[in-house]
């Protein structure tokens, strides 16, 4: 139980604000190590299977309170040690990480997407305390695993990419997977679609090779940010400073016009090589199918630079649930939320959650909100179905806990006719290619839809049968009185009951 000071029913929501994000990396595992979520490892490991076969026993495995992350201390063949699952084994890990308890993630990305803070150029930083350029960067030298042992074709850098904009000079961060071809080039899972495309394009379009860096282990506010699905424009760095309620540090690169976080472990620089394109994949996909090969850019590593006794941090992806699809889940709910109520003026919605179960991005939204009207949360519903690449939008009124699944079952038999309340889009969907229900068997791709179920209140069904708030406050004090085990009000019940139910003064 969560000792928020309120006597035997506590409100987690008494913990909500005024905590930041974890500064930096290395003291998020040491926070990890405080509350028992991660695992040091001493025997050496072959980085060719076991570390990535390891992970996916955290995740398919252990259910996801008990999931942890592991450092590897030595793995055969590279002085770097290897991290995975730090950051999102769990949505524990995840908000150790943010600093804050779960009812608390969304405010706090609609804090900083409110409220950006610019990052600051300083002359140096750990993350080059070692530099090695040219032929002396040797990708070799790295722990870098292989995803899918048996079927990825060569170890995989899953990390945050920064690339620039030729003209504008603007950095964008996404996380695009990257093949290692041999130790001095890989190549790039840029979505064609994507803003790292939009980037790099503005140099290879015109012959120039593009400037890119593969940082591992940044601040985690930055590899938080950088999962973000944001606007072509919003440096996820400032959004990084948002969460972090400070700015990031940047450094210059070494052999690139790039600035990268001065406080990563390690930073791959590149660039892009005009007309350069090979095969990428079979890839492990995220979906829980291998991704096809396909064409796809080359880059050539330029430098490597890094901390003393570096940590290579890597994030797993693959068969879900995974540290991939938690991130996405986690982070992009509040990206959403902050759209529709800032952005689109939706103002009568008040909640959002993503399954971590599924592709984060691609999967199931559920949407808590006030219907102004019988047709509102129809319309709220199609709008996120649209804008984004979530398949399946469950709308309910904000009366419901989306994060219980019991809650959200009855409002989806109390409240839902499956003839008049479901909305089909067909061939609405941006990445058919990614879909594995419409994927080809040869040929183009089927046409991806989507789903929009509209399980709000159409109709007065009348009172809820349950006894009155104040009888139900009531019964929580006979329960104190007769000595019955303590628990946390449930979310749900607060919903229904009222935020101070149970809620007693703190004697002074
Ligand atoms: C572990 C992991 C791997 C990812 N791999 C890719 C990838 O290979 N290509 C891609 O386009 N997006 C990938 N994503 C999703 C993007 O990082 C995310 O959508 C981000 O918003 C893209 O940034 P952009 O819109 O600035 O390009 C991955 C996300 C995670 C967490």
């Amino acid at each position: 139980m969560l000792d928020c000071g309120g006597g035997a029913f506590n409100t987690p929501t008494s913990w909500l604000g005024g905590l930041m994000a974890v500064a930096g990396f290395r003291e998020l595992i040491d926070i990890l190590g405080e509350r028992g979520l991660v695992r040091q490892i001493d025997r050496p490991v072959d980085g060719a299977w076991e570390p990535a076969c390891l992970a996916k026993w955290i995740f398919h495995g252990l259910p996801e309170d008990e999931r942890i992350g592991l450092i590897f201390n030595k793995v055969i063949g590279s002085r770097f040690r290897l991290a995975t699952g730090l950051i999102g084994a769990s949505e524990r890990s995840y908000c150790a990480t943010l600093g804050v308890v779960p009812e608390a993630i969304n405010a706090t990305w609609v804090n900083a997407l409110l409220n950006p803070v610019a990052p600051v150029t300083v002359g140096q930083g750990p993350c080059q305390q070692v530099v090695q350029l040219g032929e002396q960067a040797r990708l070799s030298d790295l722990p870098i695993p292989v995803w899918t042992p048996g079927k990825d074709p060569a170890p995989y850098i899953t990390t945050l990419v920064i690339t620039r904009h030729a003209e504008t000079g603007e950095q964008n961060t996404g996380i695009y997977r990257t093949q290692v071809r041999d130790d001095h080039s890989v190549v790039i899972n840029l979505n064609a679609a994507g803003q790292g495309t939009r980037n790099t394009r503005s140099y290879t379009d015109h012959g120039r090779p593009a400037p890119i860096a593969w940082v591992i282990a940044p601040d985690p506010a930055f590899l938080l940010a950088a999962s973000a699905k944001l606007p072509y424009g919003l440096d996820e760095a400032r959004v990084a400073g948002g969460l972090n309620g400070a700015p990031i540090e940047m450094v210059r690169a070494r052999s690139q016009d790039l600035l990268v976080p001065a406080s990563a472990e390690i930073v791959i620089e590149g660039e892009v090589i005009p007309g350069g394109i090979e095969t990428e994949g079979p890839f492990g996909e995220f979906a829980g199918y291998m991704g096809h090969p396909g064409p796809r850019p080359v880059a050539r590593i330029t430098a490597i630079t890094h901390r003393h006794e570096a940590i290579y941090y890597a994030l797993t992806s693959q068969m879900p649930p995974s540290e991939s699809t938690v991130i996405q889940g986690l982070t992009n709910a509040g990206v959403i939320l902050k759209m529709l109520k800032y952005d689109l003026g939706e103002t009568n919605v008040t909640d959002a959650v993503i399954d971590r179960n599924f592709g984060g991005a691609m999967g199931h939204i559920v949407i808590a909100m006030d219907p102004r009207d019988a047709a509102h949360s129809k319309r709220v519903g199609v709008l996120v179905a649209t804008m984004t690449a979530l398949k399946r939008v469950t709308v309910v009124n904000s009366d419901v806990d989306i994060r219980s699944p019991v809650s959200l079952d009855w409002a989806l038999n109390a409240r839902y006719n499956p003839a008049s309340d479901t909305v089909i889009l067909d061939g609405a969907a941006q990445y058919s290619h990614m879909d594995p229900s419409v994927r080809p068997v040869a040929g183009k791709p089927g046409a991806a839809s989507k789903i929009i179920v509209d399980a709000t209140i159409k109709h007065d069904a009348g009172p809820l049968s349950l006894p009155s708030a104040e009888l139900m406050g009531r019964a929580l004090d006979l329960w104190r009185e007769l000595g019955l085990p303590p628990f946390d009000v449930p979310k749900q019940s607060r919903l229904r009951f009222g935020e101070d139910i149970g809620k007693k003064e703190v004697p002074t």
